[in-house]
This record gives C-alpha cells, structure tokens and sequence, in this order.
C-alpha cells in the first residue's frame, strides 16, 4: 500500500506526574532517570529509529528542564573536550536536537490526552504522524515504533500498539474490539476508553504508541468530552473506524513493555534496563541474587 511517510511525532509530556511527588515538585516527570537516562530520551531514541525527522512536545507550566534537556551544553561541553573526555561527549550528542527540528506547544489546562495532541494540529498539518507517550518505556531488539511503521505500510489507515492484559486491567487501558485478528495485526470494529472490566470488548490493550490519521485531528476540534470529562485521544480514533481512507489496526508488538508512570512499573524499569547494560549488569545481577538469598534466608 502507498502510505506517505510518518516524519513527525509528537510527545504529549504535560501531566503534572502526581504519581511521583514529591520528586515531580521540581522536574518534569519526563526527566526522572531509568539507569543514567531521563525517560524521555527513551522515547526520542525510538522515534528517531523509526525514521522521525520532526518531535513536537506538548508541554505545559513546569517543564522548561525539558527544553533544556534537548538544547547544547556550551559550558559543560567545551570543560569536557578540554579533559579529553571524548566518551561523555559523545553521550551529550545524543541528547542534542537540530535546531529547528523540535518544536514546544503549551497545552494550558489538562483536558485530557486527544486535547493534547489537538495542540499540535498546526504543526502536524495534513500527513499521518505518531504519538509516544513517554510512561510507556518498551525495551525491544527492534523498537517498538520502527515495527509499526513497517506494519502500517502494509495497512494504512490508523495505527496502535496492542499488547494482551489480564482482563482485570483491562479498565486502566484504551481497548480494541477485534472485528479481525491476523496474528499481528488485527483490525478493530470498536475502541473504548477505560471500559469498566465487565464491559470490556477484548483484553487486547492500547499502549502508548500510535501512527495516526490527520483525519484523527478533525475529530479531536469537536471538543467531545469522554471518560473522566476528557477530551480522549482513543474516542478520536475510534470515529475512523470504518472511514474509506484506513480503519484502525492494533500491532502486536514484539517487546516488553515497562509501565514508567508507576512507581511499581519504574522500579521494575530500574531492574530490566540495568541487568541489561553491559557496564552494569555482572555487580547488579549478583547483587540482586544475593539480596534475594538473604531474605529468603531470614524467612
Ligand atoms: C493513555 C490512553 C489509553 C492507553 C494508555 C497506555 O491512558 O488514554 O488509551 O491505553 O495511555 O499507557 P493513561 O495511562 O494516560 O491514563
């Protein structure tokens, strides 16, 4: 199928991040650290794998550490190359955007998440974009975005990352009803918001990565207020169901997904991605084995 390109994402990273007080007091959410990197850079890291060229954050009060984050360290940098420490340098690269390639949105009341993403409409304009939620870190041989973007060239249409959940928490999730599952890629004839877990269509839920319509936008000027009295990014989708240019697809995903806007999911985080990391894994593993042993011990 010809599908235009998917150059542009956009980042909605305007929640207060309660969950996390009293850390998210001073820093935005999106800059806590998973091993020695802010959640964000996770996020940036997977967009541009997957060929994004354009990062639109969708900010809000509080978060001007994020702009710094992405923006060149002429102190810092220029002491570094003085030291000779050309490995630290090259960390710093990554963190550094091209000018011009990251735009900042203020979304100034929390209307919910389809509200956020309208606040980038006029960026976004008329081609197909992504949407990363940064909470939702995936750690994948092949990141998780790239893998849907492979996928959608085949569909067109609208995209979302799918992952089974127990039907217990299917409530907390966007859910897809299934009119057909190809392995996958399953076609959906429904999508509900926090469905109470009774009513819920499927346990196939929606994480956090999503290549959408523009058409997505025209929904969202609506304003329809959904679950919770927001305005929701998943009921903006749902209205493509059936629509002649696409449909909405879920993706399965190859990948674990780490639920970062926990406590719970964080630590676990924490764990995964330091036994991954070859400078730490040896000390970390042996040391959470031998932690285990003691407990185990003392019982
Ligand atoms: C948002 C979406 C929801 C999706 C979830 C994935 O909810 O509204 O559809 O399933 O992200 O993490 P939130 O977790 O922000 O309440």
């Amino acid at each position: 199928m010809k599908t235009k390109k998917v150059s542009k994402a956009v980042f909605p990273v305007a929640g207060l991040g309660t969950r996390f007080l009293p850390a998210t007091k001073s820093i935005p959410k999106e800059i806590m650290t998973l091993v020695d990197r802010p959640l964000i850079q996770y996020a940036i890291d997977e967009a541009r794998a997957a060929g994004i060229k354009e990062f639109i954050f969708v900010t809000s009060r509080g978060k001007s550490a994020l702009e710094d984050y992405f923006d060149h360290a002429p102190e810092l940098e220029s002491e570094l190359r003085r030291k000779g420490k050309t490995e630290l340098l090259d960390i710093l690269k990554d963190t550094n955007m091209d000018s011009g390639a990251i735009a900042y949105v203020r979304q100034n009341r929390p209307m919910g998440l389809g509200h956020a993403v309208w606040c980038a409409r006029r960026l976004i304009g008329n081609e197909p974009f992504a949407v990363l939620l940064p909470d939702d870190v995936i750690a994948a041989e092949k990141p998780c975005l790239a893998q849907m973007v492979e996928a959608y060239e085949q569909t067109g249409g609208n995209m979302v990352a799918a992952m089974e959940v127990p039907p217990a928490k299917a409530s907390s999730y966007g859910v897809l009803d299934i009119a057909e599952d190809m392995g996958a890629i399953v076609k959906a004839k429904g999508m509900v918001e926090k469905p109470k877990a009774e009513e819920a269509p499927s346990n196939l839920a929606v994480i956090g990565r999503y290549i959408l319509s523009p058409s997505v936008l025209t929904k969202l000027n609506r304003m329809k207020q959904g679950v919770g009295g927001e305005i929701q990014l998943t009921d903006a989708i749902a209205e493509e169901i059936g629509s002649k240019d696409g449909g909405v697809y879920g993706y399965r995903f190859r990948g674990q997904r780490y639920d970062c806007g926990s406590k719970a999911g964080f630590l676990q985080a924490t764990v995964a991605f330091g036994m991954a990391r070859p400078d730490l894994r040896d000390e970390f593993t042996a040391y959470l084995h031998n932690t285990i042993a003691q407990q185990k011990a003392a019982q």
